[in-house]
């Protein structure tokens, strides 16, 4: 038995900060940012949302899309390295605000690739059986562990949501899946301190997001460009035969760089971080979702997704929609 995504929704914030809006606060141009990361603007939640919030509007939409009963649903997971609190997980917060109960919900911190581990697992579930219907969200805040005054991560991160309902199937669904991690490289993308590291005279800026952009940007080109030609080979699939690919939204570059050594054409490449910015988790499931309802991702495509983040995680997708 394999999975299928049925049906896809997002949600984003009606507030939008600008890359001219960041001129006014840091030392950056519009220029600079588009030209070396490929965003325009980025949405921010307001200080009445947190991320179930807009996890919460991204499933709701989905389970509309999906024409199910919500009852149906029995298992959520849900990426996030941004959750509303410590305990309980934005997966069971969710499933309260649906008025759902009794089935397994939980989060997973996989930073950007939380979407695709979410996936992975759920496609798991299905395949023994142990789930008939699971809802698959990557939502986050960003906004909220992001310093304001630096430059090097503040143009780039933002907040979103988007969710996918998944069920079993006797089509091809998701064809290939893959997750890698290496945490020999934690310390090029991290929040210093946090839930249980938390020394008490630690600084604010201890508990935002720092990044070595320029090592992050080499290590991230090089595993996508490995683990799209190994999700390739592994489905028997060439990359003439790939409809769409859906990579995480992190900078235009990367992007370009594997779609080259993939031999993808630009117009194969789904890209929205010129509107969404980097959504970590939520990024990949808001591009896919933006491409459905623009018409250009239509059911019977074959899609590729890959993401890669803070750990660092990555992983790999390969479906029939
Ligand atoms: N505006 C203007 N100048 C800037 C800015 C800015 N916003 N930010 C940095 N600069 C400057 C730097 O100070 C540096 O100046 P210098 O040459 O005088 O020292 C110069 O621009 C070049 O800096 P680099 O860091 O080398 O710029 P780069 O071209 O690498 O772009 C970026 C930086 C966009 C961060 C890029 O490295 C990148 O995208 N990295 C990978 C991000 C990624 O994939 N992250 C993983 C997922 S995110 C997650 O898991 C949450």
């Amino acid at each position: 038995m394999n999975s299928k995504i049925i049906s896809i929704g997002s949600y984003i914030p009606s507030n939008t900060v600008t890359n001219k809006d960041l001129e006014k606060t840091v030392d950056t141009t519009d220029e600079w940012i588009v030209s070396r990361t490929g965003i325009k603007q980025r949405p921010i939640a307001d200080s009445s949302q947190a991320t179930s919030d807009l996890a919460f509007e991204a499933a709701t939409i989905a389970i509309e899309r999906a024409k199910i009963d919500k009852n149906d649903i029995d298992l959520i997971i849900v990426g996030t390295c941004t959750p509303d609190v410590a305990t309980p997980n934005v997966g069971t917060l969710i499933q309260k605000r649906l008025g759902l109960s009794n089935f397994p919900a939980f989060s997973i911190e996989a930073a950007c690739s939380g979407f695709i581990y979410a996936l992975n697992i759920a496609d798991k579930f299905i395949k023994t059986g142990e789930s008939k219907c699971a809802l698959v969200v990557g939502a986050e805040t960003l906004s909220r562990i992001t310093n304001w005054d630096d430059r090097n991560t503040c143009v780039l991160f933002a907040d979103g949501a988007g969710a996918a309902i998944l069920k079993p199937t006797d089509d091809k669904g998701i064809i290939f899946s893959e997750l890698g991690a290496n945490g020999e490289y934690a310390d090029l993308l991290h929040v210093p301190y946090g839930t249980s590291r938390k020394p008490e005279k630690s600084s604010k800026d201890d508990y935002f997001l720092r990044m070595s952009g320029n090592e992050v940007f080499k290590v991230a080109v090089k595993t996508l460009e490995e683990i799209a030609i190994d999700a390739l080979k592994k489905s028997n699939i060439e990359s003439k035969d790939v409809d769409w690919f859906i990579p995480h939204q992190a900078n235009v570059r990367i992007i370009q760089a594997v779609a080259k050594r993939l031999e993808l054409p630009e117009e194969k490449v789904i890209l929205s971080m010129d509107i969404h910015g980097n959504t970590s988790a939520a990024s990949i499931p808001l591009a896919f979702d933006r491409a459905v309802q623009d018409g250009r991702i239509k059911k019977g495509d074959t899609i590729l997704m890959q993401s890669f983040g803070a750990g660092f995680t990555w992983g790999s997708v390969l479906l029939e929609l």
